[in-house]
């Protein structure tokens, strides 16, 4: 699945899943550049332990030809400008989830717009929603070599059949399996309150579980989600382990 070509991959944002995608792709061989929102000397030395670079946002994504945004939904307007900008051929994957008590009330969200449509129409050009399915310890502890007996699955969705292919085999390069999960527009299917949302599904869960997936149900279970995890962790930004996301998430979206 691996196609051993090595990209030139900016990554914006280094929280929780940025910096664990920068320290996965790096350590695979791509030339890794990263940024945050308040400027490369603060980022920390563990992000670039296998190799990645720190730059500003912009000097990140010269040249790249695959940005991944990790940034919290709403702020995704603040980096719009800088995106709309690349060229149609850099692939641009986003991992953002709609959170109403992070991001606050996006009006078109309540009727129905799948959460990658509304990303894309914002920076106006096609983009592959991935990693936003699965939780940072996960991702950064669970991942496994490929054909390991069981091997955690991530949902990929995309418009762009070349697209989605290479970032498939990032995925699979970050220690998952990744899953065709079709078109943006199908990707309501693997939001938050979905089957495979945060549930560590493997391959063959997967296709169970988005052909499960009931749209008007998931804002509901999403908000009972993070009820649970700020009564647990006390405060908003702490992640609970994989554990624990598991548990929850299998018990409310299953
Ligand atoms: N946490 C999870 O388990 C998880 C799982 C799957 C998907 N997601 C989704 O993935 C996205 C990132 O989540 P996270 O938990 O990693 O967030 P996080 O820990 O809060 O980190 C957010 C990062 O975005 C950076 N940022 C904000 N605005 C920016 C800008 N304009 N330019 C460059 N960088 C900017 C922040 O910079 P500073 O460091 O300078 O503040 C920070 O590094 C969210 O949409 C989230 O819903 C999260």
């Amino acid at each position: 699945m691996t196609n051993n070509e090595k990209y030139r991959i900016a990554v914006l944002g280094t929280g929780h899943i940025g910096k664990t995608l920068a320290r996965s792709l790096a350590s695979a061989g791509h030339f890794v550049k990263v940024a945050n929102s308040r400027g490369p000397e603060t980022i920390a030395p563990d992000v670039l332990a296998t190799g990645a670079e720190a730059a500003d946002a912009a000097s990140a994504m010269q040249n790249a030809q695959v940005v991944i945004l990790s940034i919290p939904m709403a702020k995704l307007v603040d980096i719009a400008p800088l995106i709309r900008k690349l060229p149609q051929h850099v692939i641009v994957a986003d991992t953002s989830n709609y959170y109403p008590h992070r991001d606050g009330n996006i009006d078109t969200f309540s009727d129905g717009q799948v959460e990658s449509l509304w990303v894309a129409h914002l920076l106006n050009r096609p983009l592959v929603k991935v990693w936003n399915a699965i939780g940072s310890d996960s991702l950064a502890t669970k991942g496994t070599a490929e054909a390991t007996a069981v091997r955690i699955s991530i949902p990929v969705a995309g418009n762009i059949e070349e697209h989605k292919k290479v970032v498939m085999s990032l995925v699979n390069e970050t220690g998952f399996d990744a899953f065709d999960a079709g078109t943006l527009e199908e990707s309501w299917r693997q939001q938050p309150g979905a089957p495979c949302y945060c549930t560590d599904l493997t391959y063959n869960e997967m296709k169970l579980a988005l052909a499960a997936t009931e749209k008007s149900r998931l804002p509901a279970r999403r908000d009972i989600a993070v009820q649970a995890i700020q009564e647990r962790m006390g405060d908003k930004r702490s992640n609970p382990n994989a554990d624990y996301i598991v548990r929850l998430h299998r018990a409310l979206f299953m």
